[in-house]
């Protein structure tokens, strides 16, 4: 599929794309091997993604559905800030339904399916996951127009949803979806010349972060309750902004 369209017509899927989504799959479900949350490994296990098929979003949405409420809301190419929050506090998350071509298969420029569906679906039927990410949502769309409200939190989003590390039996794993769409990104996380600071919001909000390189600091949860669990001082840390703002 070479253009962008902005619904899913199946029978449009060329060899191409199924070959490109089984390389990028078997070959991320290796690199991700003992490095992924198990809170993933079982997400993806509920959304029945495979190899040898790109994941049809009628039934992707019918099996969120039925687990969160949540679905997917396709997009040709990444959305912008208000309509991306609008949605997801609507429960839906914006993804594309293009796949990369088999000679872009290790550089992108903008997030393709492998990204928004492999990476970021699975955990869509995650109910604390999902939880924390309408709160997200509900809190932006309180504050769109402030833009230091915004700023941070898309901070929230960067450190969490896209790039978040969580412990798990005192290892540490990925989570966020920028790390587990890319090879390089994966072994980048996991090893020893990057930051990883426990997560708190204070610090969060206050830490910036580039789009265009490898990255290298990382938040790391206990789990995706104790995201959950800090809404309340989002809120708090927002409120403030807004007083100052
Ligand atoms: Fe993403």
């Amino acid at each position: 599929m070479r253009t962008k369209p902005n619904e899913q017509v199946y029978k449009h899927y060329t060899e191409e794309d199924f070959e490109v989504w089984k390389i990028l799959f078997d070959r991320q479900m290796k690199n991700l091997e003992n490095h992924v949350s198990l809170d993933f490994l079982e997400a993806l296990e509920k959304v029945k993604f495979r190899a040898d098929r790109i994941p049809d979003f009628t039934e992707v949405n019918s099996i969120l559905q039925k687990h969160t409420g949540w679905g997917l809301h396709t997009v040709p190419n990444i959305s912008e800030q208000p309509e991306f929050f609008n949605l997801l506090s609507q429960k839906k998350f914006t993804a594309t339904c293009w796949i990369r071509t088999k000679e872009q298969l290790d550089y992108l420029e903008e997030p393709d399916m492998f990204h928004d569906v492999f990476a970021h679906t699975p955990l869509l039927s995650n109910q604390a996951y999902c939880d924390f990410f309408k709160s997200m949502g509900d809190l932006a769309m309180k504050h769109i127009h402030n833009k230091a409200v915004i700023e941070k939190l898309g901070r929230l989003y960067w450190f969490t949803i896209e790039f978040g590390m969580i412990y798990e039996n005192r290892n540490m794993k990925a989570y966020g979806a920028g790390i587990i769409s890319s090879s390089g990104e994966t072994k980048n996380a996991l090893g020893n010349k990057v930051k990883k600071f426990d997560f708190a919001i204070e610090k969060v909000f206050t830490t910036d972060f580039r789009t265009d390189i490898l990255q290298d600091k990382y938040f790391v949860i206990d789990s995706f309750e104790q995201l959950l669990a800090s809404v309340p001082k989002i809120e708090e840390a927002v409120n403030e902004l807004v007083l100052v703002s």
